[in-house]
């Protein structure tokens, strides 16, 4: 094992603003853990995007290295559930937020972040999948306990992103009749090819929201939008129906009235799928090599560390479509 690994690493100016380079760092220098692994290949998410330019509400301290995913090889393990060479994925929980994260060859993490990666998942489609497929995955499973996905009239918000793309892949495999909303009005033919039926421009959704109990449309929904969408959404549905929200990109205050849920039984499921214990994030690894296979070459882009910093920029605009993968050297 070299002591020596290249990572993409932000540093905070004196003038207060933010800027990259890629580094030398020392395996010595990573937080102390149970499991030092080798990074096979990180994914692009919008958290990495706010950390990566300095939002201290994800990263506190910097130089700091962001990766919110990582999946790759075990080089050393202090503990019996893992074992040199295992494949692992690790998503969510601190790494890359404070503590040095996928951008960079090695992490250095607690046995608690860890999964042993399933039979059924390469290390691409797991990585394709990352925080995003574990979101839209913890969304779905949520909204299945409740109401059941086949033949369900679905919505999913921020449909072209990592989040969104997954979700609509995956309630239209699981039978749902999907609408897709997207702010990119070019998007239509990449939404209905992975099983869209209907998308909506953005702006287009807003007059729909027109009555504290407008008429109803969906019976399930995954919004990563948040503020007026997500309050509007909650106007649009039938009776019994339910939204599962997950993300912020489009504000995180909203204003609503009691009606849906007092005369129309909806509901507001949150999803955090960044802390959830291993066991749950094991389950829905294991579902997406199994019932919840699908195709995943269809959703995503390779890159390199040195890439990062222009998807970075994209990813704050909301301007990517589907995942972006992070080679660090396969
Ligand atoms: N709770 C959790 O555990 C959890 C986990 C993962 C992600 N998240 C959150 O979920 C959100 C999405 O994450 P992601 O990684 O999927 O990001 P992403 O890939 O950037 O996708 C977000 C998508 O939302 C749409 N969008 C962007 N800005 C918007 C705006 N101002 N108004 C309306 N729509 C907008 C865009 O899609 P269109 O152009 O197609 O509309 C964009 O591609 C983020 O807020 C993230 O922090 C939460």
């Amino acid at each position: 094992m070299g002591s020596s690994f290249k990572a993409f690493t932000v540093f905070e100016n004196q003038d207060g603003s933010f800027s990259s380079q890629i580094i030398s760092k020392n395996i010595d220098d990573l937080p102390k853990g149970d499991i030092l692994i080798r990074v096979a290949y990180s994914s692009l998410n919008y958290k990495d995007g706010l950390s990566a330019s300095g939002n201290k509400g994800v990263t506190k301290k910097y130089p700091h290295t962001p990766g919110i995913d990582a999946v790759g090889t075990v080089e050393d393990s202090s503990h019996s559930d893992f074992n040199d060479g295992d494949t692992v994925i690790v998503s969510g929980y601190d790494l890359g937020q404070n503590t040095s994260g996928g951008f960079g060859e090695y992490i250095r993490v607690p046995k608690e972040w860890v999964a042993l990666l399933p039979e059924g998942l390469t290390k691409k489609e797991s990585i394709i999948l990352g925080t995003a497929g574990m979101t839209a995955g913890l969304c779905i499973r949520e909204l299945q306990k409740k109401n059941g996905i086949e033949g369900k009239i679905a919505i999913v918000t921020g449909a072209t992103g990592g989040v969104g793309c997954l979700g609509v892949k995956l309630l239209s495999k699981l039978g749902a009749h999907v609408t897709a909303v997207t702010g990119k009005i070019d998007s239509g033919d990449f939404l209905k090819s992975i099983g869209a039926v209907e998308v909506i421009n953005r702006d287009q959704l807003a007059e729909y929201f027109n009555h504290p109990l407008a008429s109803g449309k969906w019976d399930i929904g995954i919004d990563v939008v948040g503020g007026k969408m997500l309050a509007g959404l909650m106007t649009c549905l039938n009776l019994g129906g339910s939204v599962a929200c997950c993300g912020l990109v489009g504000g995180s205050t909203i204003e609503t009235t009691i009606f849906p849920y007092i005369l129309r039984g909806n509901s507001l499921i949150g999803i955090d799928s960044g802390n959830i214990p291993i066991s749950e994030k094991e389950e829905i690894w294991t579902l997406f090599a199994n019932e919840w296979k699908i195709n995943l070459n269809d959703l995503s882009r390779t890159i390199t560390l040195n890439e990062l910093d222009q998807e970075i920029e994209s990813i704050l605009k909301g301007g990517q479509v589907g995942r972006v993968i992070v080679s660090l050297g396969e």
